[in-house]
């Protein structure tokens, strides 16, 4: 019989409550107020975002040998998409909403985590397996190394989404026109940083099947932009699989 593994800090009580939060948000259908969008929008991403993290976190034990390079690439990406999503948010999202007042705990939140995120970041790029000097990579040493931020780093995501509450936004005097300007930014400041051929399959790879998400991407780009960048430029080992409408991925969530 196998012998289940533990999967730490993802099976807190805490990071598995957070993610209900984000879900059950996300999964709702496209609300009809702009403001409940907003919230709306951050939970399908940040339920991604820890798709991602469950992935990598997960398959650290089951890499095939042959196949470390795509299984770094994931998980480099994965663990670093969360430090960016937070840049983001600091440098072209929350300065729109009361000039950062609003999101000043939440921005305060992102502190208590930012420094273990990047000494993940560096213990995997002592890892690299491009690099000459590479050490070995220990799975053990990942996770501990991700236990240390994740619970934090989750509950701070479904806290923000109650910053973003769309009463919330109302009564802070928050406009239609900030959102739309923090969209406009974030979206700049998106494609001006994220190489699109790599970061649409990895996020497309992460959204649960019945999540609309992006809502901008037009359906070719999800059924055929996106499977064509995963194969051409292989982003690991994704492979889309038509009739199953699902991906074949080197850090699936939830890991076969
Ligand atoms: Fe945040
Ligand atoms: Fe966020």
């Amino acid at each position: 019989m196998a012998v289940s593994e533990d999967w730490g800090s993802l099976s807190d009580p805490d990071v598995i409550e957070a993610r209900d939060v984000y879900y059950n948000i996300g999964i709702r259908p496209l609300p009809k107020d702009r403001y409940a969008q907003e919230q709306w929008n951050m939970a399908q991403l940040h339920t991604c975002v820890m798709n991602r993290l469950e992935g990598v976190y997960k398959n650290a034990t089951h890499i095939a040998p042959h196949d470390f390079h795509n299984y770094w690439a994931v998980a480099y990406d994965a663990v670093h998409f969360l430090h960016e999503h937070h840049e983001t948010e600091e440098g072209h999202y929350f300065p729109y909403f009361d000039g950062g007042n609003l999101m000043i705990a939440n921005e305060n939140q992102h502190a208590e985590f930012a420094e273990p995120i990047l000494e993940t970041l560096a213990y995997l790029d002592s890892v690299n397996p491009s690099k000459p000097e590479a050490q070995p990579f220990f799975a053990s040493k990942f996770r501990a190394s991700v236990d240390r931020w994740l619970v934090t780093a989750a509950k701070h995501m479904a806290a923000e989404l109650g910053t973003l509450d769309a009463e919330h936004l109302k009564r802070s005097g928050v406009t239609v026109h900030d959102m739309d300007t923090a969209k406009e930014d974030v979206g700049k400041h998106t494609m001006s940083t994220q190489v699109l051929k790599y970061s649409l399959p990895a996020i497309m790879a992460a959204v649960p099947r019945d999540f609309d998400f992006p809502r901008e991407l037009p359906w070719w780009g999800k059924f055929i932009l996106t499977p064509m960048l995963a194969y051409c430029f292989g982003y690991g080992r994704m492979k889309y699989y038509w009739n199953a409408k699902r991906w074949e991925k080197t850090a699936p969530n939830p890991p076969s």
